[in-house]
């Protein structure tokens, strides 16, 4: 007999992902005391995150806390975990382990890289930004444009199909830089890396690709997609509130960052300002062995046929428009809608009140929200599942909406 694996353990016997020993691992998504189940469809914003992640995280604090390279054993044991961690973290992002950075989260992570590139950039030469992103991927290089006296080339979004634009991709012999989305954390579109890396290599321009919403849904594959650098939070896939910079080590190796002159002058540490949050860096690696053990495929599987479900539901109420994708094909399960006569923070505290977590606003996709018209006017209802979300959750959230007054 084949030996179980850890994705065999959470699929049922028609090889599907069994929902509730996926649900079993995330103790947040256990019943309440009075019995009540939550929706937590504010996976996009932050996901739960298993008990292996709880108690590699505990398990740290409690056996071997300690500073790194110290001449003892708890010292060399967070030495140990964390090249570990960095280990799995290249394999989970297609990328090398030397190139791997931790730090507090995504956007201080982008920041601090923007700043090594002022030496880079001049007056004159240009930045491509897109109006797909988070505003983590679009600030930064806004400020490096101001400082260096930069311009910024946008990507346009079709606001129609929620995809950008790629007509106005354009690059010139000054880019230095092209910024783009693995996915939009507003209206769940996927984007294909291919045209952004080409145009970038054919100026010999950066690429920096913020993949913190495409982590806990599609497979990354930085170094065979030929992305320079690429950024995401662990907290958004099933771990710590932490954030990851991946980079190849040569290109780490010739910017200059901020740092304190003792702090290591080689390897990615020499960009991890001060102490790293070990105890995050344990959770981490706990949080890569359940997506593995899962299998981004699997996830995949199980999340195309949440949206088409959630997606069909729609079609049949006439009040509620979807904003982005319209297929189940190119998206992650992250829906951005609007309800006719009512605020989307009304249509959220109405979800809240079933039960239902989900986020109204722009939820820091300013140039998204602008985009669809919808910034000014209390943006969109953004209702996002993952893989520990099943069928029960999609038709909890429709009954929801249908039965808005
Ligand atoms: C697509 C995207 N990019 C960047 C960020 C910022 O990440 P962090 O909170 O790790 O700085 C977020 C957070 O919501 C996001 O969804």
């Amino acid at each position: 007999m084949a030996p179980m694996t850890s994705a065999s353990l959470l699929l049922d016997s028609t090889g599907t992902l069994d929902i509730e020993r996926v649900r079993a691992r995330f103790p947040a998504l256990a019943p309440t005391d009075d019995g009540r189940r939550i929706v937590h469809a504010d996976a996009p914003g932050g996901t739960q995150v298993t008990s292996g992640v709880i108690e590699a995280m505990s398990a740290y604090l409690r056996d071997h806390n300690a500073n790194s390279h110290g001449g003892f054993p708890a010292s060399a044991a967070t030495d140990a975990m964390v090249d570990n961690v960095r280990t799995a973290a290249a394999g989970f992002l297609g990328a090398r382990p030397e190139g791997i950075v931790f730090g507090q989260n995504m956007t201080t992570l982008t920041w601090h890289f923007s700043h090594a590139l002022d030496a880079r950039v001049g007056s004159g030469d240009e930045l491509v930004v897109t109006r797909l992103d988070h505003d983590a991927n679009v600030s930064p290089w806004v400020g490096l444009a101001e400082r260096t006296g930069a311009t910024l080339r946008w990507v346009e979004l079709d606001p129609a199909t929620g995809r950008l634009n790629l007509d106005s991709l354009t690059v010139s012999a000054r880019t230095r830089l092209v910024a783009f989305p693995g996915a939009s954390n507003a209206l769940g579109t996927v984007v294909d890396p291919a045209p952004f890396v080409e145009a970038a290599r054919s100026v010999g321009a950066l690429t920096f690709c913020d993949a913190v919403h495409a982590a806990p849904h599609v497979p990354l594959s930085q170094r065979d997609d030929g992305i320079d650098v690429l950024v995401c939070s662990p907290y958004k896939f099933f771990g710590p509130h932490a954030g990851l910079l991946s980079a190849d080590p040569a290109l780490l190796a010739e910017l200059q960052p901020d740092k304190v002159r003792p702090a290591p002058n080689e390897g990615p540490d020499r960009w991890q300002t001060g102490t790293a949050a070990f105890e995050a860096i344990a959770g981490i690696g706990a949080a890569l062995d359940h997506v593995a053990g899962v299998g981004m495929d699997t996830i995949g599987a199980h999340e195309r046929v949440l949206s088409q479900r959630f997606l069909d539901g729609l079609s049949g109420l006439d009040a509620v428009t979807l904003h982005g994708p319209g297929n189940a094909v190119g998206r992650t399960p992250t829906f951005a809608v609007t309800v006719r006569g009512h605020t989307s923070s009304q249509v959220a505290a109405f979800l809240a009140a079933r039960d239902i977590y989900t986020w109204a606003g722009h939820y820091y996709a300013v140039e998204p929200m602008r985009a669809l018209g919808l910034l000014d006017d209390g943006g969109a209802v953004r209702i996002g599942f993952v893989h520990y979300h099943g069928a029960d959750d999609v038709d909890r959230v429709l009954q929801a909406l249908a039965d808005l007054p």
